[in-house]
């Protein structure tokens, strides 16, 4: 949430930060801005209402020259989007400017002493307090004002200074916010993540909790932000390629990262099935003390939106197979709650970008209870990664679109392999294992199959997207895709509304909605539930509800009922979700499109939900 980027070294600082403002564009759009020294000494900013190409035409006009900037794109938390809230912000005297992602919870008690103090604030923001708290304590050396006035903060912070007053360097620091250090021939990056340095080095350093950096273009300095202690640090090298941050071809990513299903699922399995055995090898797990792992009694999954979907299959998965009882827990409930912990449960946190504030607070939180922390995380280095105990990387490839459709794809196929990898230690029989691991590897050209679906799909899209209302009805592994289905069609063609419901549910109250207007997804593959799905069909067909039916090739019988049929292949019951999916997704974008959505970063969102 909120993009922060800079620059320092021997190129024009404004080259880099509009490039590194349109990668990070994804973790926040609603304004931006950019800060340059210039050769003369003088900082200048522009700033801009709305996405980041408004930006980029200012620029065109008012020309930024200098070697070093910062530069940011907003997620509004405090104050509406508008250039005045836009970051860069300054203090009194225009002297020193600032770019900030996180939330400073103490901003009202300060913004008043400082207002008290002479302090003239022009902003709405929390952030524009941490600008005067500086310049209050400014006394010629910038990283000492930086860490003094850190001293008297609350909250999360990633943040970028430069000061016209002690020129030649960037001040960075953090709490809880992201923040990296790319390393270059004689010039240094600052962004929120690597996407944005890839292309311009794949040196990267990732800063910790309670550091700040001093970055010159000679160099950088760590130090920590309580005794100002020096911390060496090596760098790491980042496996990205531009083609992860391109569109290829598509015109959006959301469509792009659909249609790579199938590669995705290849990517999560690679080298970890061994098929003879019916056994999955996960080396970061292995690295683990195995009869620990083999005493887990209890797993509790946390995580939120999406990821918490994939969390529910995975509970369906675990505990059917693997005999693991299993919770899922969304981070923002379970960081309140008080969890009953123990040392044989493990606690597994699911996440594309390992970073979202929930997950990671409750993580932390079930960390400090004594359980054994697991990840299921995307994002190579992010925080959630490096504090778990252990975890599997999904290599699913960089997620660019805010709604997060691939990731999840491989979030269910990594639940599918761990349900193995525990399973095979527990009661699964080598047969089971056998059986689960040859379906997951088919996985990917059954997804191939599903993605011919696609000009089906996008008729339906024209057709059905009229209507105001949807429900998406599923049962068992099919339930957490119904939230899904509707997560997505509410999130990407936002001017419809959408709910998910358990099968089961909806005579329980959602069937009060349904008439002619009120369209209805049922997720019904060939599977234990069918039946029971078949009556649900048969109830909001007899209230003149429409039907639009995922199914399995070769049901015929499902035209008696449904209006429209969308076929997935036939495949195991616990990998249904991994295909039933996909259809939903490639509709939500196609309805999105109709409605004339910015189906990449719809309204009002942001990736990487770093704040509370
Ligand atoms: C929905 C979506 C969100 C994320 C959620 C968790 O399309 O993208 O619901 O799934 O914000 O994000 P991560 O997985 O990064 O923790």
């Amino acid at each position: 949430m909120c993009g922060i980027a800079g620059y320092i070294g021997k190129n024009e600082a404004s080259e880099f930060l509009m490039d590194a403002l349109k990668r990070l564009e994804y973790r926040g759009y609603d304004s931006a801005g950019v800060a340059v020294l210039d050769k003369n000494g003088e900082i200048n900013c522009v700033k801009s209402v709305g996405k980041i190409n408004a930006l980029e035409k200012k620029l065109k006009e008012k020309n930024l020259s200098g070697r070093s900037g910062i530069a940011h794109t907003r997620w509004a938390t405090h104050g509406h989007p508008s250039e005045k809230n836009a970051h860069p912000h300054c203090d009194c005297e225009g002297d020193i400017y600032i770019a900030h992602n996180g939330i400073i919870e103490n901003y009202k008690a300060l913004k008043s002493k400082l207002i008290q103090a002479g302090h003239k604030f022009k902003s709405e923001t929390d952030t524009e307090v941490i600008t005067h708290l500086i310049e209050s304590h400014f006394q010629g050396n910038l990283e000492q004002a930086v860490l003094n006035a850190l001293k008297h903060t609350e909250g999360a912070y990633a943040i970028a200074v430069i000061s016209k007053n002690d020129p030649g360097k960037i001040i960075i620091a953090k709490k809880s916010s992201p923040l990296i250090i790319g390393i270059g021939e004689n010039e240094y990056f600052i962004a929120s993540d690597p996407s944005a340095t890839v292309g311009y080095t794949d040196k990267v350093i990732y800063l910790d909790d309670g550091e700040l950096g001093i970055i010159t273009k000679d160099g950088y300095k760590i130090i920590s932000i309580i005794d100002s202690n020096e911390i060496h640090k090596d760098h790491c090298k980042v496996d990205l390629d531009v083609s992860e941050v391109q569109k290829g071809g598509y015109d959006h990513f959301l469509l792009k990262e659909i249609f790579e299903g199938p590669e995705v699922v290849k990517n999560s399995i690679r080298g970890r099935i061994i098929p003879d055995e019916g056994l999955v090898k996960l080396g970061g797990l292995d690295v683990l003390d195995q009869k620990k792992l083999r005493n887990i009694n209890r797993i509790i999954i946390i995580a939120c939106g999406t990821a918490s979907y994939a969390g529910l299959v995975g509970e369906y998965m675990l505990e059917e197979y693997a005999g693991i009882p299993v919770e899922v827990e969304l981070g923002s409930e379970f960081r309140y709650r008080k969890p009953i912990i123990d040392e044989r449960t493990a606690v597994m946190a699911v996440s594309q970008s390992g970073e979202t504030a929930d997950t990671l607070a409750s993580l932390l939180e079930a960390k400090r209870k004594g359980a054994l922390t697991l990840g299921i995380v995307n994002v190579v280095g992010s925080a959630i990664a490096r504090e778990t105990d252990a975890g599997v990387y999904n290599h699913a490839g960089s997620e660019i679109s805010v709604a997060s459709t691939k990731a999840f794809i491989s979030q269910m196929t990594v639940f599918a392999l761990l349900t193995v990898y525990f399973g095979r230690t527990r009661n699964m029989s080598l047969t089971m294992g056998k059986r689960i691991t040859e379906e997951i590897q088919k996985i990917p050209s059954l997804i191939e199959k599903v993605l011919e679906s696609d000009g089906q799909i996008k008729i339906l899209a024209k057709k059905y997207s009229g209507y105001k209302n949807f429900l998406f009805l599923g049962r068992k592994y099919n339930y957490p895709i119904a939230k899904e289905g509707a997560l997505k069609l509410k999130e990407i063609a936002y001017y419809i509304h959408a709910e998910g419901y358990a099968g089961g549910e909806m005579k329980h109250g959602p069937i009060a909605m349904i008439d002619e207007n009120f369209p209805c997804f049922f997720i019904v593959p060939n599977d234990s539930v069918y039946e029971k799905m078949w009556s649900n069909m048969e109830e909001v067909k007899a209230r003149n509800g429409k039907i639009i039916a995922i199914a399995t090739e070769g049901n015929e019988d499902i035209k008696d009922l449904a209006d429209d049929v969308i076929y997935v292949p036939k495949t195991l019951e616990m990998l249904t979700p991994i295909l039933t999916a996909i259809p939903l997704h490639l509709f939500a974008a196609y309805v999105g499109i109709e409605l004339g959505c910015d189906i990449d970063q719809p309204r009002n969102l942001a990736k990487s939900v770093t704040v509370e």
